[in-house]
């Protein structure tokens, strides 16, 4: 019975250990999960809702020439058909995010 219980104790730490590596999601998987269906994997915009709402490519001279800080505001107030992400993503969530998009724009 002790062992059993023992290895319960293991299995329980497993999961806690699994759930924290959730919480430090990369800027990759978040963009996976809550930007891509509009702005491609790519970052081209190259999707259904991306062509329909007119995301632009990340690399086109618009986005580039915009500061980290100007990307920021954009993904936390929202532009346009962009959502705002304020309040459901944490500022370094967003700056995690704002890296990924830099590796899109090469
Ligand atoms: C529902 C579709 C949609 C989703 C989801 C979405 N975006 Fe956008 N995003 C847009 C559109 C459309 C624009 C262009 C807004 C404009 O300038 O009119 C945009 C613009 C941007 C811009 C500014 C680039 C520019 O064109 O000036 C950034 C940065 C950005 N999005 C990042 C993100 C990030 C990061 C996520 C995920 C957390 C995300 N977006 C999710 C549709 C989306």
């Amino acid at each position: 019975m002790q062992k059993r219980l023992a290895y319960l104790g293991i299995a329980s730490l497993f999961l806690l250990a699994a759930n924290a590596s959730c919480l430090a999601q990369s800027g990759a998987d978040l963009y996976q999960s809550k930007c891509q269906m509009c702005h491609a994997p790519d970052g081209s915009g190259n999707t259904p809702a991306g062509k329909a709402m007119k995301a632009r490519p990340f690399n086109s001279p618009d986005v580039m020439k915009q500061s980290d800080a100007d990307l920021t505001a954009v993904i936390k107030k929202g532009k346009n058909k962009m959502p705002a992400f304020e309040g459901k993503l944490t500022d370094a969530q967003i700056a995690s995010l704002i890296e990924h998009i830099h590796t899109l724009q090469k």
